[in-house]
């Protein structure tokens, strides 16, 4: 079973950056980096993290899976497994998963993932899983404000981060044996059965330079959004921002 070996910061630019670092020096599998701010927290897509001090957990597991490099999308999808479980079994709050990896409460983030991973020889040599959760936030800054949430906007109740992080890592640790056992496929079904984004939405996907629209259709077991098109045509999508049209925060 997956064990916490837990370095813990008052400040750090960013917990990923610090985690890759002590993965390069050969720190083990289950290895946790956990900062109380980071002055330059990291989002998917060169984005920045709001990461104020006390207010969020924020923190990266070091993963060292005997996989595929093409198969290390999945802890994503496995980390918001997990994150959707705490929240539900350890405070009854029930929350949506938007592709890839974005945890909403009542359709606004209140928390994602960020995994930066480094190919081995026949398999990964590392994925650090970088996880921000909003705990205790009142506020957001304007540019996000109207997209983000936190554990306390919605239920009015202060949360431990530290405890949060230890129930989440009681979940991960399940989780991630199951999957090193059976493989992608049950990951992608409870995935699946969370998200409102998996089957039958329409939505608006942004990949930079250009944007698509179509129907989901599900998920292929490498993690690709499979969005039907206009012509009726089915495309994998393995990159990109997803916005539901029909969503009241509809930026990607
Ligand atoms: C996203 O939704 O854009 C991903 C956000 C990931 C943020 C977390 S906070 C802990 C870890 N360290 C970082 O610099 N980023 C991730």
């Amino acid at each position: 079973m997956l064990r916490a070996i837990v370095h813990h910061f008052s400040s750090l630019p960013s917990t990923n950056q610090t985690a890759i670092e002590m993965a390069r020096a050969e720190a083990p599998e289950g290895t946790v980096v956990v900062a109380e701010e980071q002055t330059a927290g990291r989002g998917r897509r060169d984005r920045r993290w709001f990461s104020p001090k006390g207010e969020g957990l924020y923190h990266s597991i070091i993963l060292r899976p005997t996989i595929p490099c093409d198969q290390a999308p999945i802890l994503g999808f496995l980390a918001a497994v997990v994150l959707s479980d705490t929240l539900r079994l350890d405070y009854g709050v029930d929350c949506d998963l938007k592709w890839p990896n974005d945890i909403l409460i009542r359709a606004k983030k209140c928390a994602g993932i960020l995994l930066e991973m480094e190919p081995g020889d026949d398999s990964v040599d590392y994925v650090v899983v970088g996880i921000g959760v909003n705990l205790n936030q009142r506020a957001f800054p304007d540019d996000v404000g109207s997209r983000a949430t936190s554990l306390f906007l919605e239920t009015g109740c202060e949360t431990d981060p530290l405890r949060f992080r230890q129930r989440l890592f009681e979940h991960l640790a399940g989780s991630y044996e199951s999957f090193q056992r059976s493989g992608p496929r049950d990951v992608i079904s409870r995935w699946t059965e969370r998200s409102s984004y998996a089957r039958g939405k329409t939505v608006r996907i942004d990949l930079g330079d250009h944007e698509l629209t179509g129907v989901t259709s599900g998920l292929r077991d490498d993690g690709a959004l499979l969005l039907q098109t206009g012509d009726g045509a089915i495309q994998p999508m393995l990159a990109g921002d997803v916005a539901g049209v029909s969503d009241p925060f509809s930026t990607p």
